[in-house]
Parts: structure tokens; sequence; C-alpha cells
């Protein structure tokens, strides 16, 4: 083809690069996660998270009056409790950090922000496993009452999505029964459907001290050599009732992504977790790497895989990045 054919003349200067450009990230992408602790004053800098914070519950009004003002449309809460117990009382409590934070901020913002609650019991169980432990066993069918009044409790705080994280069978259907039961028919529920048994879930578990005294969550989360069960992971939530579904980790399973975009074009999230996070930061630290070319690259190509939702740690900077700032 060539000289006829010559792809740079569309690379030639930003305005015709702007113009043919295939993908757009937008600030109405971003889902920033945030962690609320009991029981502090002072909010705490998360060590292998620099720039993230476990936050009193006197921060969250004004965290959320930032992420307004920056654009920022959603917020995923994580609670850590003062006590964690076998049952995970504090993650159904009524008045647990979390029902109170999501009140907190909707008095505050309204419907100005997205208030997402994430549904698990491993940051309230003494023993870090997301269900209910039976010797060393996990146990499925215990567990879901408790993912069902947690997410009952949540609703009934005023958030406006669920995000059940604990990846039991079946939990989707019980939560969404249980909604319906109390009046939520509207609740929409976002799960983390794909769900792998990842290795850069770390520093998030020293941030909410979840992490497993015993064992692993490889009998619950998936395989990371699994594609195909991904898609039936899926399928299943969607016939359970999930509004959209979530493929978790992002960057190492960009192919996960595309393909369960591909075959049930529903709302797809896709979460930029911790480790991911924590790496960037290392590299930008030493020097290695450009932190804000680097992001912004990461970031599009989460969405051109397919995700329309972006959960990270990233977001506030990354919105004002995209503004020019
Ligand atoms: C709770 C939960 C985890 C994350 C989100 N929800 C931890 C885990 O499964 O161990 C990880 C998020 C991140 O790494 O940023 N089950």
């Amino acid at each position: 083809m060539f000289p006829t054919k010559r792809m740079r003349r569309l690379r030639k200067n930003e305005k015709i690069r702007a113009m043919v450009r295939e993908t757009a990230l937008e600030k109405d992408d971003f889902i920033f996660p945030i962690f609320v602790k009991e029981g502090i004053k002072k909010k705490e800098e998360i060590e292998a998270m620099p720039g993230q914070f476990r936050l009193p519950l006197e921060e969250v009004r004004d965290e959320a009056l930032e992420l307004v003002s920056l654009g920022i449309p959603a917020v995923i809460l994580f609670g850590i409790p003062v006590r964690k117990d076998s049952a995970a009382s504090e993650a159904y409590n009524p008045h647990g950090i979390v029902q109170k934070a999501v009140r907190e901020i909707k008095d505050e913002v309204g419907d100005d922000l997205v208030v997402i609650t994430d549904v698990c019991l491993c940051e309230y169980t003494e023993h870090g496993h997301c269900g209910v432990v039976e010797g060393e066993k996990i146990l499925n069918d215990a567990t879901l009452s408790l993912l069902a009044k947690t997410a009952v409790s949540h609703a009934e705080a005023g958030c406006d999505v669920v995000a059940p994280s604990d990846m039991m069978d079946g939990r989707v259907k019980a939560i969404r029964e249980a909604l319906d039961d109390s009046g939520f028919e509207n609740m929409i529920i976002m799960s983390y459907a794909a769900k792998y048994a990842s290795s850069f879930y770390s520093p998030f578990r020293e941030a909410a001290a979840s992490a497993p005294a015993f064992g692993d969550r490889k009998s619950y989360q998936m395989d990371a050599a699994n594609v195909n069960e991904a898609l039936q992971e899926v399928s299943l939530d969607i016939q359970e009732g999930a509004d959209i579904i979530m493929v978790k980790p992002a960057l190492a399973y960009l192919d996960v992504i595309r393909r369960v975009k591909a075959e049930f074009g529903v709302p797809t999230a896709a979460y930029n977790v911790s480790g991911e996070y924590a790496l960037v930061k290392a590299g930008s630290e030493k020097g290695f790497i450009d932190e804000k070319n680097v992001v912004l690259e990461i970031l599009t190509s989460i969405k051109r895989a397919g995700a329309d939702l972006i959960l990270t740690y990233h977001a506030k900077d990354a919105a004002r990045w995209l503004e020019g700032k």
C-alpha cells in the first residue's frame, strides 16, 4: 500500500490525533475508593499506598465535597471497625462505620455523589475471611444471609449502589431478594463478578487490616489462569440480578474485561486495585517512570479494553490531569 497509504498522516499534530482518537477517558468513568476507620481522630496514611488514607468519620463530608468539586461522580466505601468477630456483626450494624459514613455523605452532598458500598465480611471478621468459617472451611450458604443483611443495612443508610465482593455462590440472588423484600427494588447491584485470587490486593489488606489469618482466598476467588470461568461467573451474576458487573484486578486482566464486555454488553466496571496503584507510586517516587503519563495510559487502556467504569485510587489526580491542571 505504501506510498499511497501513510499511517503517519493522521498523527501529524495533536488536533488531528484528538479528532481520530478512538477511546476517550472521562471523569465520569471514575469511582474513587475510600477507607473509613472507626475510632480514629486524624486521618492515617496507608503505607503501601502513598497519598491514600484511612479517614475518620469526621472527615468524610469534606472528602465527599472534594470529590464533587473535582467532578468525580462516585465513591466506594470500605469500613474498618474497632470490633471484629466471627459473625462479622459490625458489617450489618445499623450504626456501623460504613452505615454512618453513608448517612454523613448523603446528608452533605445528596445526589451529587453516587455512594457505593462494598459488601463483604473480611473487614469485619476476626479471621479476615470473606465468609463464615468452620474450622478452616469458608462456608458458602451460611454466609449469604449475613451478606444480605449487610446490603439491606447499607440501603437503609441511603447508599445508591451495593457492591458484593465476597465471591460466595448465590450471593447476588440472596442480596437481590433481601433488598426487594425490604422495599429496595430499585437499589443497584454492582457485583464483583470476576474477582481473581490476586496478589495485587496486599496493600488494600494492609489498609483494611483484612488479610486472612489462615490460608488464602483461593477457594472462593478465581484462579488467575481462567477466563471461560469468568464468563460463567458474570453470566450467573447477571441472571441473579446484577445491574453492573466488575472484573478485578484490571491491568493483568484486560483480556477478561474485553471478553466480558463483548459477550454480555452490560455496564462493566474494572477495579484498578491497590497493588497496581502501589507499583505506579513506587516507580514514580524512584523517578523510573512519569506518574501522570503512565496513569493516563493505564486508565485509557482499561477503558479501551471495554470497561465503562474504573474504580481507581488515581481518580483525583486523573480528574485534575484531564482538566489540564
Ligand atoms: C473485600 C475487597 C478486597 C478488595 C476490594 N474488596 C480485598 C480482598 O478481596 O482481599 C481489594 C481492592 C484493592 O486491592 O484495591 N473482599
